[in-house]
Parts: structure tokens; C-alpha cells; sequence
């Protein structure tokens, strides 16, 4: 038995529900600690293969960043988890039995997916807070009544969320007025509001300063625990800061996996990956 099957078989899920369980089906089942599971996913666009045979389990309340050159099939990876690309062939499993690939967007969102794209979407000419209001009003599907009060509890979920972000000070500011950090901040909280269970963040630091960097670093290891958080990120410096389980993408598939001391002393990263660095 090669490593990946050794993988395969102890982290194969269970065996299916029976028929008829009903709702229970929609709750997450992490009886195995796995909260993700993607197994032999392969995506193609035009007979070229964005993505080949992957394999990638992500634990349930891990901090998993996922590296590789440009065009390795990260943002595709994100892509097919959230619903908006299908694969040719695999599963993506979220928990046990939550089957991902017969869900819609919205389903996705709603299971506690939540995806943060790299170009921060945050209304400019709204403050800090009404860009969490709008947020919350959106969760909540109380958008229609927009001159009604949210309720003291939303209130402080907001609250919440603007001290987790680090923008409590900053909460009557335009949105428009704030650092390109502070704008990533801001669409992560708005993102928090839902209370998602799985966070895909794609290259969150590209454009900060290393001060904001740093930050960012913080704040998505304060948010792993109580929540997954997959981050894909260019940005070495700021990977090794954060220093958990690391996996590179390479034409599709995985390369290796590991702490970044094991990635970075692996022959083949270093060949196809790490040596590009200057
Ligand atoms: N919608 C698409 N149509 C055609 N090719 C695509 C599409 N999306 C991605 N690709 C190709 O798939 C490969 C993987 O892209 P992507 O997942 O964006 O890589 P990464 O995020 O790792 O840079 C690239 O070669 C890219 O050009
Ligand atoms: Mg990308």
C-alpha cells in the first residue's frame, strides 16, 4: 500500500446514511475529525487539466495553507468547493455525508461555506459598520426592511466582529477611507457575519504592508478552532508566520504536504516551486 492509499484508507468516510434520515443529513458529520474531503478531483478547461486527481483532507477547525506557482489550480480547487465549477470526475465531500457536488452556490453558502476572493468587494461609500449591517441584513434576509432596527443580539454580533477585525475605532469611517488591509479586514468580518464553519480565503496579503501582513497573520489564526480556514497564499513569509500544515498544488494535483519545515526541504517543492524564489 503506497502513503496516499495508507491516507485514503484511514480517512475513508463511513458508510452512507441509510435512506430517509432526513435533516440529519444536512448536519456536519466530523465523527472522523475530517471536515473536508476531496478526492480525485479533476477539473479540465479546453482538454487542459486545471486540476488532476486531487486529493486534499482538511480536519475540522485546522488552518491549512495551500501554496503553488500561478496556474497550479488553487483558485480552480476554491472554485469547485463553493459550487462554481463543476469537476469532470472526484468527490467533495463536506463532513461525512454532505456531498457538495450536488449542491448549488447558494446551498453551499448555506451550509457554512464562506469564500473570501482576493479583490476586496467592500461598499466604499458606506462606513465600516453599515458594510457589516448590509452583511448581517443579507445573512438574515431582512434586507426588505431596511429602516427597521437590527436587533440588540445583531448589534453585538457586529460588535463582535469589529473587535475580531480590529476595526472597533474605525467603525464610522468610509469604507472607501481604509488601508487595502483594512478594506481585506472588513470583507473578512463581513464574511464572519454568517458564521461560517469553513473560510477559503484567496491570497489575502497580496498588496499589504508587512505590518498589515502580520496582522493578517494574527487575525486568521485567531479565527482557526472554532473554524476551518483554508488560506492560499503566494506570500512565503507570511506561510511560515502562520506555520501550520502546508500543501502545494502543482499541475493539478498535490505535491507534497507538511509543516514548512518538510515542505521546504523537499527536493521536488524546491525543484518546481521554492527555486523559482529569488
Ligand atoms: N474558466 C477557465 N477557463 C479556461 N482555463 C481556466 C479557467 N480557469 C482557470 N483556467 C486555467 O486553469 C489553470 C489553473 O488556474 P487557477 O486555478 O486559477 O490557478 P491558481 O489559482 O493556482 O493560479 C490555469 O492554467 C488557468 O489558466
Ligand atoms: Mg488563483
Amino acid at each position: 500500500m503506497n502513503r496516499l492509499q495508507a491516507v485514503r484508507q484511514r480517512l475513508r468516510r463511513g458508510p452512507a446514511p441509510p435512506l430517509g434520515a432526513g435533516s440529519d443529513q444536512e448536519m456536519v458529520d466530523i465523527s472522523h475529525q475530517v471536515l473536508l474531503y476531496v478526492e480525485g478531483l479533476s477539473v479540465s478547461f479546453d482538454g487542459f487539466k486545471a486540476l488532476n486527481e486531487l486529493n486534499l483532507y482538511i480536519n475540522d477547525g485546522e488552518l491549512r495553507c495551500l501554496i503553488g506557482a500561478n496556474g497550479a489550480g488553487k483558485t480552480t480547487l476554491m472554485d469547485v468547493i463553493t459550487g462554481k465549477t463543476r469537476p469532470d470526475s472526484g468527490q467533495v465531500y463536506f463532513g461525512q455525508t454532505i456531498d457538495l457536488l450536488g449542491k448549488t452556490e447558494a446551498q453551499i453558502a448555506q451550509l457554512g461555506v464562506g469564500r473570501k476572493f482576493q479583490k476586496p468587494t467592500v461598499f466604499e461609500q458606506q462606513t465600516v459598520f453599515a458594510n457589516l449591517e448590509l452583511a448581517m441584513r443579507v445573512e438574515k434576509n431582512i434586507l426588505a426592511t431596511l429602516v427597521a432596527r437590527l436587533s440588540s443580539e445583531n448589534l453585538d454580533s457586529i460588535s463582535e466582529v469589529l473587535d475580531i477585525i480590529g476595526l472597533k475605532s474605525q467603525h464610522d469611517a468610509l469604507a472607501g477611507a481604509l488601508s487595502h488591509g483594512q478594506k481585506q479586514w472588513l470583507e473578512i468580518g463581513m464574511l464572519l457575519i454568517a458564521d461560517p464553519r469553513l473560510m477559503l480565503v484567496d491570497e489575502p496579503v497580496a498588496g499589504m504592508t508587512a505590518q498589515e501582513t502580520e496582522r493578517t497573520a494574527e487575525l486568521l489564526t485567531s479565527l482557526a478552532g472554532k473554524r476551518t480556514v483554508v488560506v492560499v497564499e503566494h506570500d512565503m513569509e507570511f506561510v511560515r508566520s502562520i506555520a501550520k500544515t502546508v500543501t502545494v498544488l502543482h499541475q493539478g494535483s498535490v505535491l507534497a504536504e507538511g509543516s514548512m519545515s518538510d515542505i521546504q526541504s523537499d527536493p521536488a517543492v524546491i525543484e518546481v516551486y521554492l527555486g523559482e524564489d529569488p
